[in-house]
């Protein structure tokens, strides 16, 4: 079943598992959260948990665990080498996925660390969907570089088409035959993809560009962070396969790419990641990275309580009652800001509601972040905090000038099975608020620039005084203690 179907209430989405443990909250006053703000340097990563309200920065190692996840938990088997528990996850995903060999690794960046390292040489070119800030920052590293070839369609952000994280099969030929297929070490695909708004890649798609792939000898890898997503779009968007199981559809996709890794921080529902490889030759070829970047062959820098909680969340990633929750409530989100006039993604995706920056913050140049603005915005009013998904998560020209993102985005992550309907309703309409007062919301400027992944430690401050009259406003809205 993918929903439940209600008699004379309107549809909305439903929450398939019941609280057992909670954690309380608090909500700040705005006053107080404009103090907060600024001590955080205008930079959301930088705000402490406790002073947020609801943390939509991301899914990733946040997804609540079910009863079974932690039961699990209890029977790790502590190893330096030869772990029972690694034993067990290897099965399962070989299970899975039919892929024999895995490499673990502490998380997906460590992932895309050994793959960059093993493949990737000056001036090469990775092909990709779309790129991931990881990802990418990884090849980079090693003097390569990205092309990204999703569809044009792929990043209008108001459009009706299912699977807008499709490579457009034309420029992969033609990118193909401008590099030489030599100087591709691999083609990855990202699946339900990230930067983009969380939009899926149909199993058709993804079948044509491994067959191209297949053709010039060119390496395949899958980014299956987030898979859970776009298994659940392949089964209920993409007509040839609405009658396989999760299971089915799995095993299809897996059996298209020659390697696949993933973050478990995401896929699975813990923390950790991991990297399968079909063929024994290969995997013998990364193997010694893993003892030296992440940790001995069977735990690779992850707990092994992490490793038997994620074994369970890989089974529950094959259930269409688990896996369905995410782009549910996304769903309701997107359609109910689409509704009211709010520039959102379209349709919505997996692992959360896109605001659309360029769109809602238009007056604000893109060299003063407009994203990066909403985020502060919204965290002031309502306690919310997203995440930048835009320039500001670009990095800079070689020549220092700025990159523009093709897209300006504020991601509101829905951690799995962690926010109720009356908490997304809630944001919904600090989100309206927003919206309507959207010409109070000004430009930031770093004060503190890092070189790499800037977004993550760069300072910023407002442009002008925009924050206070914004919290003004919003107080006079809602009152003080809000
Ligand atoms: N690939 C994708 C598609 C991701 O979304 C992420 C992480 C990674 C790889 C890297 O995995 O965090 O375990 O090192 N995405 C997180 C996010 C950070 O918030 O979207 P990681």
């Amino acid at each position: 079943m993918s929903e439940i179907k209600f008699y004379k209430h309107e549809q909305i989405p439903m929450e398939m598992h019941k609280v057992k443990i909670v954690q309380q909250l608090t909500l700040l006053p705005a006053h107080e959260r404009l103090a907060k703000m600024r001590d955080a340097y205008f930079n959301t990563f930088q705000l402490h948990n406790g002073d947020i309200f609801l943390d939509m920065l991301t899914d990733s190692g946040v997804n609540a665990m079910s009863d079974k996840m932690q039961a699990a938990m209890l029977e790790a088997d502590d190893a330096y080498a030869g772990s029972e528990t690694f034993y067990r996850m290897r099965d399962k995903l070989e299970e899975i996925f039919g892929i024999k060999y895995l490499l673990p690794a502490h998380q997906g960046r460590a992932c895309e660390n050994i793959l960059a390292t093993r493949f990737v040489k000056e001036d090469n070119c990775v092909i990709m969907n779309y790129h991931f800030t990881t990802a990418k920052a990884h090849i980079t590293r090693l003097g390569g570089r990205v092309e990204e070839l999703v569809k044009d369609e792929g990043l209008v952000s108001k459009s009706d088409l299912p699977f807008k994280g499709d490579m457009d099969l034309d420029k992969l030929k033609k990118c193909i035959k401008e590099e030489g297929k030599d100087n591709i070490p691999f083609i990855r695909i990202e699946s339900g993809t990230n930067l983009i708004g969380g939009q899926p890649v149909s199993y058709e798609n993804m079948k044509e560009v491994c067959k191209i792939a297949k053709k010039n000898n060119i390496l395949t890898v899958l980014d299956a962070s987030l898979l859970q997503d776009n298994l659940y779009f392949i089964k209920t968007r993409e007509e040839k396969m609405k009658d396989k199981s999760i299971r089915e559809i799995t095993r299809m996709i897996a059996d298209l790419f020659d390697i696949i890794y993933f973050s478990a921080r995401k896929f699975g529902f813990a923390r950790g990641g991991g990297i399968l490889v079909r063929d024994e030759e290969l995997f013998h070829s990364m193997e010694d990275l893993v003892p030296m970047f992440e940790g001995f062959l069977t735990y690779g820098g992850m707990s092994v309580k992490e490793m038997e909680a994620m074994r369970v969340g890989f089974d529950e990633s094959m259930d269409m009652n688990v896996i369905s929750q995410g782009p549910q409530f996304i769903k309701y989100c997107v359609d109910e800001l689409d509704k009211y006039g709010v520039p959102v993604i379209t349709p919505g995706g997996g692992l959360g509601a896109h605001l659309d920056a360029s769109v809602i913050c238009s007056h604000i140049p893109q060299e003063e972040y407009p994203a990066g603005a909403l985020v502060c915005a919204l965290y002031l009013c309502g306690g919310i905090r997203g995440m930048e998904r835009g320039t500001l998560s670009e990095e800079r020209n070689a020549d220092g000038s700025e990159r523009f993102a093709s897209m300006e985005l504020v991601r509101l992550a829905f951690p799995r099975r962690v926010f109720t309907l009356s908490q997304t309703e809630y944001v919904i309409d600090r989100v309206k608020w927003l919206y309507d007062h959207r010409d109070m919301i000004g430009g930031l400027k770093f004060v503190h620039e890092p070189k790499t992944l800037r977004f993550f430690t760069g300072r910023l401050e407002p442009t002008s005084n925009w924050p206070e009259k914004l919290v003004e406003a919003y107080e006079k809205e809602f009152g003080k203690d809000q």
